[in-house]
């Protein structure tokens, strides 16, 4: 299992300065919304020069033929990974599937953030377990390369196979925020995780180097 850092940060200088810190042990950082939108493509060429592997995690979701030119330009600028809301439709994921030398697609399927009330106020009347499974199914009948779940169902996506499963929602600890669907970094491994994302846990810690070597530490498997 490896781990991504999500570099929420306000510029590019603070990301860069968690590059340097962080590289020799952590080798995909992820890009998304805030980042992006404060200083674009600059921070994946950033982050690629020293020697690390971007996640693009702008969650894209329109068009097909919007979405699959974007992430055509992802892989012209040798990002590592994209995310795409697997809501968005089959033609759109088809679209970006048949591209070639294409960033490997992870599939959104439903946001850590959100909980039960939250789908069924925007008519999604369904347990959350079988909404990832519906969409899980589609991610894998269309060929992305992974989804994007919460911990708690790494099981679910495990079962559907031949997906490589992208856990956010990692605590070290039992706090509760914005993020609703939690679990520590151990038992998202034990659970089949392949990559965990990690933002606030470590980029807002005291010594982020010291909760990375701690989460890589919890999960070797002498531990
Ligand atoms: O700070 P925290 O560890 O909660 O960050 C988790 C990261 O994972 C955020 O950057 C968020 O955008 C991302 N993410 C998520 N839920 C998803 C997909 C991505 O929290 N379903």
């Amino acid at each position: 299992m490896e781990i991504i850092v999500a570099l929420d940060v306000d510029n590019i200088f603070q990301a860069e300065a968690f590059v340097d810190l962080l590289k020799e042990k952590v080798k995909i950082f992820k890009i998304g919304s805030k980042l992006f939108t404060s200083e674009g493509p600059n921070t994946i060429e950033m982050i690629n020069k020293k020697g690390c592997n971007v996640f693009l995690d702008l969650k894209y979701c329109d068009i097909p033929s919007v979405i699959s030119s974007a992430v055509k330009i992802a892989g012209e600028k040798n990002v590592f990974a994209v995310s795409v809301h697997i809501s968005g439709g089959k033609e759109m994921l088809e679209k970006c599937v048949c591209l070639k030398n294409r960033p490997l697609l992870w599939g959104i399927s439903v946001l850590t953030s959100l909980d039960e009330n939250n789908l069924k106020e925007i008519g999604v009347f369904r347990k959350i377990d079988e909404q990832v499974e519906t969409l899980a199914k589609i991610a894998k009948e269309v060929g992305l390369d992974g989804v994007v779940c919460s911990p708690r169902e790494i099981g679910i996506v495990k079962k559907i196979g031949g997906l490589q499963i992208i856990v956010p929602g990692i605590r070290l600890t039992e706090e509760t925020d914005d993020q609703k669907r939690t679990l520590s970094p151990k038992k998202a491994k034990e659970k089949g995780a392949d990559y965990i994302v990690v933002g606030r846990p470590i980029i807002q810690a005291e010594n982020p180097l010291t909760i990375v070597e701690t989460i890589l530490k919890e999960c070797s498997p002498q531990f």
